[in-house]
């Protein structure tokens, strides 16, 4: 029996075998939760994202189609799963979006108005429009769902607490998704709703959102430097604090934003490099 069995729930944000969400499917499929997936409409997503899914051991996986800019395609997720599931216990936002151009340093306040608000409305205002369609869906009950709730988890990085040059808008975007974390925690937390909402503060990681920001090989560099642990988390770590958040070993835990970044955040100023 896992940590997670007979519970079930949608991830959103596998691009392939790299991602942070595809490592938090992997430790959520091992701790017996029911997942369902989607893919963004785009290019060849649907084929890499079917074949990450496939390395999971999940067979006839529910997949379907998401842009989560879209209203109408997060209408059309939510009443699918409620179509074939009738409940649900967890969301895992794992999105996010910023105009590259603008991903590199000295670059910031040179940001265009549209840019900051598409980096802002796909990488936070797409939690909160989960949110609002997961929440009715969560209240449900059934013979195997006695207690109305449910758990999301979201993702976030150092770079929206402190400034990170080169990350820019999206620490914008990261400050905000942490913000939409604590008042939609506040509101949903109420005894008749149930819902917790927590974030993930993970450490620099080669995938395909990463590349985009630059100076990534530097973060990663620095993190080794600076970080408590002397290393980057692995994509397992940031899975594993996923599971425990979704599961209800952290049943009294939300709005919280949750550092998996090896001790890189507690530190204020590193040993010289010469100590
Ligand atoms: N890689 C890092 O260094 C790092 C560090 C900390 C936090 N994060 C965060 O982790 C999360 C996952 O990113 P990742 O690094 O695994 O990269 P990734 O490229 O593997 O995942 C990003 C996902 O966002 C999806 N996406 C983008 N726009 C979308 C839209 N409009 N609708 C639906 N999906 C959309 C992409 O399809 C992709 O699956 C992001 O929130 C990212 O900011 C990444």
């Amino acid at each position: 029996m896992g940590l997670l069995t007979g519970k079930k729930g949608i991830v959103f944000g596998i691009a392939n075998e790299r991602s942070y969400a595809y490592f938090i499917a992997k430790s959520l499929v091992e701790q017996g939760a029911e997942v369902g997936f989607t893919y963004l409409p785009m290019g060849k997503m649907e084929h890499r994202v079917a074949k990450a899914v496939q390395t999971l051991g999940v067979n006839d996986p529910w997949l379907v189609a998401c842009d989560a800019n879209d209203d109408a395609s997060l209408d059309s997720v939510f009443s699918q799963w409620d179509k074939d599931h009738g409940t649900l216990d967890f969301v895992v936002h794992s999105i996010a979006f910023a105009d590259k151009d603008y991903l590199k340093p000295d670059t910031f306040h040179t940001t265009p108005r549209e840019v900051y608000r598409n980096a802002v409305d796909t990488s936070a205002y797409t939690l909160l429009a989960m949110a609002q369609r997961a929440l009715p869906i969560m209240q449900k009950t059934d013979a195997n769902k006695t207690e109305p709730g449910g758990s999301m988890v979201n993702l976030s990085y150092y770079g929206g607490e402190k400034v990170t040059p080169g990350y820019n808008v999206m620490g914008i975007a990261k400050a905000c998704l942490e913000h939409t974390t604590r008042y939609l925690a506040y509101e949903l937390g109420r005894p008749d709703r149930n819902v917790r909402v927590n974030c993930i503060s993970a450490g620099p990681f080669k995938t395909l959102a990463g590349a985009g920001v630059g100076g990534m090989d530097k973060m990663i560099a620095y993190q080794e430097y600076a970080a408590s642990m002397k290393r980057c988390n692995t994509g397992e770590e940031v899975g594993d604090t996923a599971a425990y958040l979704l599961s209800d070993l952290s049943s009294g835990v939300t709005g919280e934003t949750i550092h998996v970044d090896c001790g890189f955040s507690v530190v204020g100023v590193p040993p010289h490099k010469d100590d």
